[in-house]
């Protein structure tokens, strides 16, 4: 028995009330599948990284299905406007300045203060991204070092019953990733290659685009920028008895009288999901110079959970 489902209306609806209810559908794409939860519920996107087994928090692709919800998500300009107006929907995503700062998106956005958004060219994304009524993040559907899937079968036989519904919409038309382009400063830089030749945006814009990988002025490859946030609070990892000095992140049993706890219960999924929003918090708090996290149990989401905080904890 697998879980694949034709993408028929009634199938659609049920996909839908599973993203609303904190789970995880894979649905086609125009370019590959993603295994999709909404981007507000920050435990269902914990639970991708955990399927995925994604050892690192990327920021995650938000797919919506009109460009009039851009407005409220992320810093809109003429220019996105345009972009999006000739190219979406289709195989172009877009990093942006997020302007919805709730803290349920930070696990979606790996705590920057950016955005990264699509409006996949595909009918069953679009009718499922409506019905849940909630933008859906979705990296692709694959266990983390694996192909990209292009066919329902290849996310089943990758993740099985890590996903809870995989609605089958046949072999994805483009079959590479989609094109990603950081539209956050003055020069439009493209981070991947992908579904949509880099001419093709340089033509609709009349400019060049730069391309990131071996300009060190430049963020190189996607996800590298995640090396570019970090506390402005010393940071210190692995700690069972904090300074007096330190604004203290507990996890289970440790620091249970912590400033914060990341899951009282030890519950990794909650804690990543806790995650940036603490180390938020630790850092705009004045009442303590120094930030200090318990140990976090280095298994399952663990690994995404110390890569991050390894790095945030880093001093030259
Ligand atoms: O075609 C696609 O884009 C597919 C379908 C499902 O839409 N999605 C996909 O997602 O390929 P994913 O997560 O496998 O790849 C997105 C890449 C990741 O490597 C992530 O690190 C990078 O985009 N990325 C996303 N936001 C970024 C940002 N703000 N800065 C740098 N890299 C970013
Ligand atoms: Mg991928």
């Amino acid at each position: 028995m697998t879980r694949i489902f034709s993408a028929d209306s009634d199938h659609i609806a049920q996909a839908a009330k599973l993203i609303q209810d904190g789970r995880l559908v894979a649905f086609p794409t125009e370019t590959v599948y993603g295994l999709g939860a909404s981007a507000y519920d920050s435990c269902a996107v914990a639970r991708i990284f955990e399927a995925k087994n994604r050892p690192t928090f990327n920021p995650l692709i938000s797919h919506i299905a009109h460009t009039d919800f851009l407005g409220g998500y992320a810093e809109v300009d003429e220019r996105v406007l345009g972009l999006a107006k000739r190219f979406w929907p289709g195989p172009l995503t877009f990093v942006l300045k997020r302007k919805d700062m709730s803290p349920a998106l930070d696990l979606a956005c790996a705590g920057l203060p950016t955005v990264t958004v699509r409006m996949p060219n595909h009918p069953v994304a679009l009718h499922l991204i409506e019905a849940s009524a909630v933008p859906i993040v979705a990296p692709s559907a694959n266990r983390s070092q694996s192909i990209s899937p292009t066919t329902a079968k290849h996310v089943w036989d990758s993740l099985g019953e890590r996903v809870d519904m995989i609605l089958d919409g046949g072999p994805c038309a483009v079959g590479v990733e989609s094109t990603i382009i950081d539209l956050t400063g003055p020069q439009v830089v493209m981070l991947r290659p992908g579904g949509l030749a880099k001419e093709d945006i340089e033509d609709f814009l009349n400019e060049s685009v730069l391309l990131s990988a071996g300009n060190p002025d430049l963020p190189s490859s996607p996800g590298q920028m995640l090396k570019h946030y970090a506390p402005a609070h010393p940071f210190r990892i692995n700690v069972t008895i904090p300074d007096p000095d330190e604004f203290f992140i507990g996890f289970g049993g440790v620091g249970q009288n912590a400033s914060l706890n990341l899951s009282p219960t030890g519950d990794l999924c909650e804690a990543a999901s806790h995650l940036f929003d603490y180390l938020h918090r630790a850092d705009e708090q004045t009442t303590f110079s120094k930030i200090a996290m318990a140990p976090i149990p280095n298994q399952g989401l663990g690994l995404a959970i110390n890569d991050r905080i390894r790095r945030a904890s880093y001093r030259k």
